[in-house]
């Protein structure tokens, strides 16, 4: 290592990009710090993303069944009580097992946590808090934060008009949860609290939800969330929220203009998209211009146009996802330490985890026809998987999108109660340049609702066999 320098790396957040470039850093013999200004490891995703909201999703969802009479469609009845205090509290051991394991690695792979916030002095030096420190190479992996919607001002203390922090806390099951913003956090955070007894709007902006998806899920999206009790409030826009004691009054106006209407609220999500961490970085001391949206660029290998500062996460442009976070942090240490660390941005697997879960990999069909591809699309429905069958739970279908003349795959959609873990396989044929029939001719186990996507493939090729 270079002694010139207090560490080899210092890595400028402690977010699923953060941590993972850091342990990977210190793993390839780097001297590595990271500087991580919450009071826990493990960014937005460990603290109040990801996590939190995976935990209430599976309470909520083992509560709707055995309230909503799934349970007594097998002969279980029972009488269900919600402590949602138990809930939290559950979700936040949770919570809390995970960000520690984060100070466990830190600690057996030796990478010093800088606690505070971090700020640039020059291109090699950063304080945190009262302390200087140097490196060679510095890591930016200072996440992203909620898109503040001017006229509806989030205090997550007061707990009336929130953001996904707020909502992952309620203390109480709102009356009437006003959602602004039809994407993954509304829907997901919406169900949370429709499946525990709220009544739930979604407002949205655009003419569906899940903006960014196939034009097929996103037409079952709308389908389901309704058929599941959300109102939903397309082509429409929110202008302002005042809180007057136990209400919130929402004024929303069509999005191409026109009469506005109020809505009665008990409470109010924010989630109209998230924003980079830039703020109070010192990034005017580094001569690091941002993009139009406020992202740091990088080149292919994770490099800033400011030698020796490289950037990774949500911070960069790409999707704000932990598992693309993650690749760019092993892949950006690889780099600092003289090897070949690549992402391939091309597959990055999204997934929505509602009941069904909406999960996507690769291009969307009219992304593919936009890149010149002529294209040979095969879908299977959830309905026609025995295993989904079997389970009661046939909401969904599976689309597979092949070259027409190469059968190279180039995407895979899928709505199904497994869509996150099914969607991992396509992923895998996908990095290996597999074609539809590779897929139709791998064997995969019955009854598994894996077979559909098989299936899927076979309806590109031709026939599936069960529809
Ligand atoms: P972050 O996780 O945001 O971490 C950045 C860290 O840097 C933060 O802890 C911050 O405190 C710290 N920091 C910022 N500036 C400074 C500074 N100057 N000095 C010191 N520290 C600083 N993604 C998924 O893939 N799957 C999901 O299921 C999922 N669910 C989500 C649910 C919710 C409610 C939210 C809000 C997000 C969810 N995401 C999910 C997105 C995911 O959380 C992010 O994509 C991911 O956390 C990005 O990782 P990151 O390391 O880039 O940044
Ligand atoms: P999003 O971009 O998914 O959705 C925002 C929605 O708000 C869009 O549909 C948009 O059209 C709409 N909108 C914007 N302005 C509006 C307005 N004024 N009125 C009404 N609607 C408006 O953003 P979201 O849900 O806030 O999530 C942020 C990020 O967090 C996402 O990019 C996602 O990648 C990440 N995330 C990922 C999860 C996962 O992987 N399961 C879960 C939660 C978050």
């Amino acid at each position: 290592s270079d002694h010139s320098y207090d560490y080899d790396v210092l890595v400028i957040g402690a977010g699923p990009g953060g941590y993972v470039a850091a342990i990977r850093a210190a793993q390839l013999g780097l001297n590595t710090a990271c500087a991580e200004s919450r009071e826990t490891l493990g960014g937005t995703c460990l603290n109040v993303g990801c996590i939190p909201s995976k935990a209430m999703l599976h309470a909520s969802e083992l509560f709707e069944e055995a309230e909503g009479g799934h349970m007594a469609t097998w002969g279980l009845k029972t009488t269900v009580e919600l402590d949602l205090e138990a809930m939290q509290a559950e979700k936040r051991k949770a919570v809390g097992e995970l960000t520690g394991g984060i100070e466990f690695l830190f600690k057996k792979n030796k990478v010093d946590w800088k606690k505070g916030h971090a700020t640039f002095q020059d291109a090699h030096t950063v304080k945190v808090g009262d302390e200087t420190i140097t490196a060679k190479d510095i890591v930016i992996a200072t996440g992203s934060s909620v898109t503040p919607l001017p006229g509806v001002e989030v205090d997550n203390a007061k707990g009336k008009i929130v953001d996904s922090t707020g909502a992952l806390e309620f203390g109480e099951v709102p009356e009437h949860l006003v959602v602004i913003g039809g994407g993954v956090i509304g829907l997901e955070l919406g169900s949370v609290w429709r499946r525990l007894g709220a009544k739930v709007t979604v407002v949205e902006f655009l003419d569906q939800l899940l903006p960014g998806m196939d034009k097929d899920i996103r037409k079952e999206a709308g389908k389901i969330f309704k058929k599941q009790g959300m109102q939903l409030k397309l082509k429409s826009k929110v202008t302002g929220a005042t809180v007057k004691g136990k209400k919130v009054t929402v004024t929303v106006e069509p999005a191409a203009g026109g009469d506005a209407e109020t809505i009665e609220a008990s409470h109010v999500l924010v989630s109209i998209g998230r924003r980079p961490n830039v703020d109070g970085l010192g990034l005017d001391a580094i001569g690091l211009e941002l993009n139009s949206r406020d992202q740091i660029e990088t080149d292919h290998d994770f490099r800033t146009t400011v030698d020796g500062v490289w950037a990774i996460g949500d911070v960069i442009p790409g999707p704000m996802l932990a598992h693309k976070a993650e690749d760019e942090g092993i892949a950006v240490a690889e780099n600092i330490a003289g090897e070949t660390g690549i992402v391939n941005h091309a597959v990055i697997p999204g997934v929505v985890y509602t009941m069904p879960e909406f999960a996507d990999v690769g291009m969307t069909e009219d992304e593919a026809k936009e890149a010149g591809h002529t294209v040979k699309v095969g879908k299977f429905p959830m309905m026609a998987n025995s295993r989904a069958k079997a389970n009661r739970d046939t909401d969904g279908f599976v689309k597979v999108i092949a070259d027409a003349e190469t059968d190279r795959v180039l995407g895979v959609h899928i709505v199904a109660s497994l869509a996150g873990t099914m969607i991992a396989e396509a992923a895998v044929a996908m990095e290996f340049g597999a074609t539809s029939e590779d897929i139709a001719y791998t064997c995969h186990a019955h009854p598994t609702h894996a077979e559909a996507l098989k299936e899927a493939a076979m309806a590109v090729q031709g026939k599936p066999i069960h529809m």
